[in-house]
């Protein structure tokens, strides 16, 4: 399909009913219907704009998890829609093909809005990616991955205790109990994302089957990496592209790893090939013509301080406080230690690469472009983080734990890129 390079799309953030366990219904929110919301899909150099309509009943806002773009257009605790109004953000698409969603924002209550249904993926082509498959719901399947606690009759249950907030014991795949899915191409491309408030998984195949990696949070690698199991933290993506056998069954599967914070075993997707695919073209050589973010010669560094009591360099989120400037463009070093339990770190507007963790080499998995990224307890990770062009000197950006609970008690930053 080809782009006319303006696209508008309109979103209605709204309450509803949802049947997750057959027969039981669970009060949910969605957008533009009753739990999740529709994946967007545009193209590098597109020109888009929303009309995001607050149909909730109570105050929220939509943040575009991965996006560079103006920061009034970001969507974060400052661009609040209220009951009933409308917010019509509009940019231009000008960041490498990624895989990025959309989530509420609003300071405090971001846990209970994503826990309730509100998110969505957003697909960001260009001429890279479009030589990986490509064909949404044939060969490029999104993989939404939250975790719930049902009551017995069926509804969200939220859990107030614990560190963590709350960890589910079910698990939804784009919003579906106990899911399978049907692939007719013998390489498919899988979009994950871990939408989940606080749970970790280390995704891989029961059987041990390998999968390429291909593109992480921010952008595809400079090549596929072979592996058999890859960690994803709250709010971070990567995509996978996997080959099947004509028959081929496969399961997806969560394995129980050292993550700090709970992980767990399930399994998530049942996968049935058909007895005949669709060959497509294999899948090695250079996959990204963007160039791996460097840091340039006396790049500025900051730390950051994650401590036990969930807060960021002894501070808590004031939206009052501004606590870095950043000037627009930058490339710079940041270094994070964690004092505290596993918590994770994300920053909006920017894209970044992980340099080291305890000063060693990262895992294969978080190689190339990110915006999330895991920070086990007790760690140091250094990451070389390319800020966005868009000057504001009147909005903040933000920093922030993506495990929701602490997002929400204030483990959060603001910056302004000048
Ligand atoms: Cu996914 Cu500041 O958020
Ligand atoms: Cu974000
Ligand atoms: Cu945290």
């Amino acid at each position: 399909m080809e782009s006319d390079g303006s696209k508008h799309f309109t979103l209605t953030m709204q309450t509803g009913r949802t049947e997750f366990l057959p027969g039981k219904m669970a009060d949910t929110s969605g957008i533009n219907g009753t739990y999740l919301g529709p994946t967007i899909r545009a193209a590098r150099g597109d020109k888009v704009s929303f009309d995001v309509v607050n149909d909730l009943g109570e105050q929220s806002t939509l943040h575009w998890h991965g996006m560079k773009l103006p920061a009034v257009m970001d969507g974060g605790p400052h661009q609040m829609i209220d009951a009933g109004k409308t917010w019509s953000p509009h940019w231009t698409i000008d960041q490498p093909s990624a895989t990025v969603w959309y989530h509420p924002h609003l300071h405090g209550k971001t846990a209970e809005h994503v826990y309730r249904g509100l998110a969505g993926m957003f697909i960001i082509d260009d001429e890279d990616s479009k030589k990986l498959p490509s064909n949404y719901g044939i060969d490029d399947i999104p993989l939404i991955v939250q975790d719930k606690l049902f009551t017995d009759d069926g509804k969200f249950l939220e859990d107030d205790e614990g560190i963590f907030g709350t960890l589910g014991d079910e698990i939804l795949i784009n919003g579906t109990y106990d899911p399978y899915l049907k692939v007719t191409a013998s390489q498919v491309r899988f979009r994950l994302l871990n939408g989940s408030n606080a749970r970790a998984y280390h995704f891989g195949f029961n059987d041990g089957k390998t999968f390429k990696l291909v593109a992480n949070d921010a952008g595809l690698l400079q090549e596929p990496v072979t592996m058999d199991r890859i960690m994803l933290s709250p709010g971070e993506r990567a995509e996978i592209v996997v080959e099947f056998e004509p028959g081929e069954e496969a399961i997806l599967h969560s394995f129980n790893g050292h993550a700090g914070i709970d992980s767990g075993e399930f399994d998530l997707l049942k996968i049935i090939a058909a007895p005949e695919l669709a060959e497509s073209a294999p899948i090695d050589g250079q996959l990204s013509t963007v160039p791996e973010i460097e840091a340039p010669e006396n790049a500025r560094v900051r730390q950051f301080k994650l401590t036990m009591e969930n807060k960021i360099n002894d501070k808590y989120m004031d939206m009052y406080r501004i606590d870095e400037v950043v000037p627009a463009g930058a490339t710079e070093i940041w270094e994070i230690n964690n004092f505290g339990h596993s918590h994770n770190f994300h920053i909006h507007n920017a894209a970044f690469r992980v340099l080291s963790v305890n000063d060693k080499e990262p895992p294969e998995y978080e190689r190339g472009r990110k915006d999330t990224v895991f920070i086990p307890n007790g760690s140091n990770v250094k990451i070389v983080v390319e800020f966005g062009n868009y000057a504001d000197p009147h909005y903040p950006l933000m920093y922030h734990c993506h495990l929701l609970r602490h997002e929400d008690d204030g483990m959060m930053g603001q910056f302004l890129l000048v």
